[in-house]
Protein backbone atom coordinates (compact mmCIF):
# COMPACT_ATOMS: atom_id res chain seq x y z
CA UNK A 1 0.00 0.00 0.00
CA UNK A 2 2.41 2.53 1.50
CA UNK A 3 4.76 2.10 -2.29
CA UNK A 4 1.59 2.08 -3.88
CA UNK A 5 0.91 5.39 -2.80
CA UNK A 6 4.66 6.47 -2.51
CA UNK A 7 4.35 6.10 -6.26
CA UNK A 8 1.59 7.44 -7.10
CA UNK A 9 2.99 10.82 -5.33
CA UNK A 10 6.31 10.79 -7.35
CA UNK A 11 4.20 9.97 -10.08
CA UNK A 12 2.13 12.85 -9.90
CA UNK A 13 4.84 15.24 -8.78
CA UNK A 14 6.81 13.96 -11.82
CA UNK A 15 3.38 14.87 -14.51
CA UNK A 16 3.97 18.42 -12.69
CA UNK A 17 6.96 18.73 -13.51
CA UNK A 18 6.51 17.88 -16.79
CA UNK A 19 3.58 20.14 -17.78
CA UNK A 20 5.35 22.80 -15.80
CA UNK A 21 8.22 22.44 -18.33
CA UNK A 22 6.13 21.91 -21.14
CA UNK A 23 4.06 25.44 -20.11
CA UNK A 24 7.70 27.17 -19.86
CA UNK A 25 9.12 26.01 -23.14
CA UNK A 26 5.71 27.34 -24.51
CA UNK A 27 5.91 30.29 -23.29
CA UNK A 28 9.50 30.91 -23.51
CA UNK A 29 9.00 30.45 -27.81
CA UNK A 30 5.26 30.89 -28.60
CA UNK A 31 6.14 31.85 -31.76
CA UNK A 32 8.44 28.64 -33.39
CA UNK A 33 6.91 26.50 -35.68
CA UNK A 34 8.23 23.35 -35.90
CA UNK A 35 9.26 22.32 -38.93
CA UNK A 36 6.42 19.98 -39.96
CA UNK A 37 4.33 23.45 -39.60
CA UNK A 38 6.78 25.38 -41.71
CA UNK A 39 6.07 23.10 -44.40
CA UNK A 40 2.20 22.73 -43.82
CA UNK A 41 1.86 26.92 -44.07
CA UNK A 42 4.06 26.90 -46.62
CA UNK A 43 2.35 24.44 -48.60
CA UNK A 44 -1.46 26.28 -47.70
CA UNK A 45 0.06 29.56 -48.84
CA UNK A 46 1.44 28.47 -52.25
CA UNK A 47 -1.87 26.79 -52.64
CA UNK A 48 -3.80 29.62 -52.46
CA UNK A 49 -1.51 32.17 -53.70
CA UNK A 50 -2.29 29.84 -57.02
CA UNK A 51 -5.52 30.01 -56.09
CA UNK A 52 -6.39 33.48 -56.24
CA UNK A 53 -4.17 34.22 -58.65
CA UNK A 54 -6.49 31.52 -61.19
CA UNK A 55 -9.49 33.46 -59.88
CA UNK A 56 -8.14 36.65 -60.91
CA UNK A 57 -6.40 36.03 -63.93
CA UNK A 58 -9.02 34.01 -65.31
CA UNK A 59 -11.60 36.35 -64.44
CA UNK A 60 -9.25 39.30 -65.90
CA UNK A 61 -9.11 37.79 -69.08
CA UNK A 62 -12.54 37.23 -69.69
CA UNK A 63 -13.58 40.80 -68.63
CA UNK A 64 -11.07 41.78 -71.31
CA UNK A 65 -11.91 39.58 -74.03
CA UNK A 66 -15.68 40.34 -73.76
CA UNK A 67 -15.48 44.66 -73.16
CA UNK A 68 -12.14 45.59 -73.46
CA UNK A 69 -8.89 46.69 -71.70
CA UNK A 70 -11.09 49.75 -69.75
CA UNK A 71 -13.75 47.83 -68.76
CA UNK A 72 -11.28 45.14 -67.28
CA UNK A 73 -9.95 47.86 -65.53
CA UNK A 74 -13.26 48.70 -64.20
CA UNK A 75 -14.13 45.25 -63.31
CA UNK A 76 -10.36 44.84 -61.51
CA UNK A 77 -11.31 47.92 -59.08
CA UNK A 78 -14.90 46.53 -58.36
CA UNK A 79 -14.64 42.69 -58.33
CA UNK A 80 -10.91 41.68 -57.55
CA UNK A 81 -10.86 42.78 -53.57
CA UNK A 82 -14.18 40.72 -53.08
CA UNK A 83 -13.53 37.82 -54.93
CA UNK A 84 -9.83 37.61 -52.39
CA UNK A 85 -12.11 38.81 -49.81
CA UNK A 86 -14.16 35.02 -50.01
CA UNK A 87 -11.44 33.10 -50.55
CA UNK A 88 -9.87 34.34 -47.48
CA UNK A 89 -13.40 34.04 -45.63
CA UNK A 90 -13.12 30.31 -46.91
CA UNK A 91 -9.64 29.74 -45.61
CA UNK A 92 -9.92 32.19 -42.51
CA UNK A 93 -6.79 33.68 -43.85
CA UNK A 94 -5.95 37.72 -45.15
CA UNK A 95 -5.01 37.32 -48.65
CA UNK A 96 -3.82 40.19 -50.07
CA UNK A 97 -1.07 41.80 -52.89
CA UNK A 98 1.29 44.46 -52.16
CA UNK A 99 4.83 46.16 -54.47
CA UNK A 100 6.83 48.75 -53.53
CA UNK A 101 5.05 50.62 -56.69
CA UNK A 102 1.45 50.14 -55.71
CA UNK A 103 -1.79 50.97 -57.71
CA UNK A 104 -4.27 50.17 -55.40
CA UNK A 105 -3.61 52.93 -52.39
CA UNK A 106 -5.33 50.31 -49.62
CA UNK A 107 -2.32 47.67 -51.42
CA UNK A 108 0.05 49.68 -49.71
CA UNK A 109 2.67 47.42 -47.75
CA UNK A 110 2.60 47.16 -44.31
CA UNK A 111 5.69 46.90 -42.21
CA UNK A 112 6.47 43.65 -42.52
CA UNK A 113 5.70 43.37 -45.53
CA UNK A 114 7.74 46.32 -46.90
CA UNK A 115 10.80 44.19 -44.92
CA UNK A 116 10.44 41.50 -47.14
CA UNK A 117 9.18 42.92 -50.19
CA UNK A 118 12.57 44.85 -49.25
CA UNK A 119 14.85 41.77 -48.72
CA UNK A 120 13.34 40.47 -51.88
CA UNK A 121 14.77 43.03 -53.86
CA UNK A 122 18.28 42.42 -52.39
CA UNK A 123 17.92 39.38 -53.48
CA UNK A 124 17.13 40.40 -57.17
CA UNK A 125 19.80 42.53 -56.92
CA UNK A 126 22.02 40.21 -55.70
CA UNK A 127 21.30 37.69 -59.11
CA UNK A 128 19.40 35.62 -56.85
CA UNK A 129 15.35 34.72 -57.49
CA UNK A 130 13.12 34.82 -54.29
CA UNK A 131 11.16 32.41 -52.84
CA UNK A 132 8.21 32.14 -51.20
CA UNK A 133 8.65 32.11 -47.19
CA UNK A 134 7.37 31.54 -43.93
CA UNK A 135 7.18 33.78 -40.80
CA UNK A 136 6.00 34.37 -37.78
CA UNK A 137 4.09 37.51 -37.09
CA UNK A 138 3.23 36.77 -33.43
CA UNK A 139 1.57 34.48 -31.05
CA UNK A 140 -1.58 34.74 -33.50
CA UNK A 141 -0.39 35.20 -36.58
CA UNK A 142 1.91 33.44 -39.20
CA UNK A 143 2.46 35.03 -42.54
CA UNK A 144 3.48 33.60 -46.08
CA UNK A 145 4.86 35.62 -48.52
CA UNK A 146 5.60 34.72 -52.67
CA UNK A 147 7.37 37.16 -55.09
CA UNK A 148 4.72 38.13 -57.73
CA UNK A 149 6.38 38.65 -61.72
CA UNK A 150 5.21 40.55 -64.73
CA UNK A 151 4.09 38.21 -67.69
CA UNK A 152 2.97 39.14 -71.44
CA UNK A 153 -1.15 39.94 -70.40
CA UNK A 154 -0.02 41.82 -67.95
CA UNK A 155 1.47 44.88 -69.98
CA UNK A 156 -1.66 45.77 -70.86
CA UNK A 157 -2.64 47.23 -67.88
CA UNK A 158 1.11 48.20 -65.81
CA UNK A 159 3.57 48.13 -69.29
CA UNK A 160 5.40 50.98 -70.39
CA UNK A 161 3.10 54.13 -71.76
CA UNK A 162 2.79 54.58 -75.32
CA UNK A 163 4.51 50.98 -75.91
CA UNK A 164 3.16 48.16 -74.07
CA UNK A 165 0.59 50.32 -72.46
CA UNK A 166 -2.10 51.96 -74.40
CA UNK A 167 -2.57 56.07 -73.50
CA UNK A 168 -6.17 55.84 -73.66
CA UNK A 169 -6.60 52.65 -71.13
CA UNK A 170 -4.37 54.53 -68.67
CA UNK A 171 -6.36 57.27 -69.30
CA UNK A 172 -8.74 55.01 -67.65
CA UNK A 173 -6.52 53.83 -65.28
CA UNK A 174 -5.66 56.78 -63.77
CA UNK A 175 -9.36 57.87 -63.27
CA UNK A 176 -9.72 55.02 -60.58
CA UNK A 177 -6.01 55.59 -59.31
CA UNK A 178 -4.72 58.74 -59.49
CA UNK A 179 -1.04 58.63 -57.40
CA UNK A 180 -0.83 55.00 -59.52
CA UNK A 181 3.01 53.86 -59.52
CA UNK A 182 2.76 50.46 -60.90
CA UNK A 183 3.74 50.99 -64.59
CA UNK A 184 6.81 50.91 -66.63
CA UNK A 185 7.18 47.19 -66.70
CA UNK A 186 8.54 44.53 -68.93
CA UNK A 187 7.51 40.92 -69.15
CA UNK A 188 9.11 38.69 -66.73
CA UNK A 189 10.23 41.69 -64.19
CA UNK A 190 9.35 41.37 -60.31
CA UNK A 191 6.23 43.17 -59.38
CA UNK A 192 5.73 42.26 -56.00
CA UNK A 193 4.17 39.73 -53.61
CA UNK A 194 1.58 37.87 -52.32
CA UNK A 195 0.57 38.33 -48.88
CA UNK A 196 -1.25 35.75 -46.76
CA UNK A 197 -1.96 35.96 -43.26
CA UNK A 198 -2.94 32.63 -41.14
CA UNK A 199 -4.88 33.32 -37.42
CA UNK A 200 -3.69 30.33 -35.15
CA UNK A 201 -6.25 29.62 -32.65
C1 LIG B 1 -7.06 45.02 -67.08
C2 LIG B 1 -5.95 45.65 -66.43
C3 LIG B 1 -5.00 44.83 -65.61
C4 LIG B 1 -4.29 43.72 -65.99
C5 LIG B 1 -4.33 43.01 -67.33
C6 LIG B 1 -3.46 43.36 -64.86
N1 LIG B 1 -3.67 44.22 -63.82
FE1 LIG B 1 -2.70 44.22 -62.03
N2 LIG B 1 -3.92 45.68 -61.37
C7 LIG B 1 -4.87 46.32 -62.14
C8 LIG B 1 -5.63 47.21 -61.28
C9 LIG B 1 -6.80 48.07 -61.73
C10 LIG B 1 -5.12 47.04 -59.98
C11 LIG B 1 -5.60 47.75 -58.73
C12 LIG B 1 -6.77 46.98 -58.13
C13 LIG B 1 -6.33 45.86 -57.26
O1 LIG B 1 -5.72 46.11 -56.23
O2 LIG B 1 -6.58 44.70 -57.60
C14 LIG B 1 -4.04 46.08 -60.08
C15 LIG B 1 -3.28 45.68 -59.01
C16 LIG B 1 -2.25 44.76 -59.08
C17 LIG B 1 -1.44 44.33 -57.95
C18 LIG B 1 -1.63 44.75 -56.49
C19 LIG B 1 -0.67 45.81 -56.05
C20 LIG B 1 -1.05 47.20 -56.50
O3 LIG B 1 -0.26 47.78 -57.25
O4 LIG B 1 -2.13 47.71 -56.14
C21 LIG B 1 -0.55 43.42 -58.42
C22 LIG B 1 0.52 42.69 -57.63
C23 LIG B 1 -0.82 43.26 -59.84
N3 LIG B 1 -1.85 44.10 -60.20
C24 LIG B 1 -0.15 42.38 -60.66
C25 LIG B 1 -0.60 42.03 -61.92
C26 LIG B 1 -0.09 40.90 -62.67
C27 LIG B 1 1.01 39.96 -62.22
C28 LIG B 1 -0.82 40.85 -63.83
C29 LIG B 1 -0.74 39.83 -64.92
C30 LIG B 1 -0.93 38.43 -64.54
C31 LIG B 1 -1.76 41.97 -63.81
N4 LIG B 1 -1.59 42.66 -62.64
C32 LIG B 1 -2.62 42.27 -64.85
C33 LIG B 1 -5.08 46.17 -63.48
C34 LIG B 1 -4.59 45.13 -64.24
Amino acid sequence: MATAHTFKLWFLAGSTFLLLLSACTTTQTPAELSEKEQKDYLQKGQMLAQQSFAALSGRLMSAIETGGVPHAIQYCHTAALPLVDSLSKAYKANIRRTSLKVRNPQDTPLDWEKNILQSYQQELTAGKRPTPLVKVLDKKRIAFAAPIYMAQPCLKCHGKLGETLNEQHYAAVKKLYPADQAIGYVDGEWRGMWSITFFRK
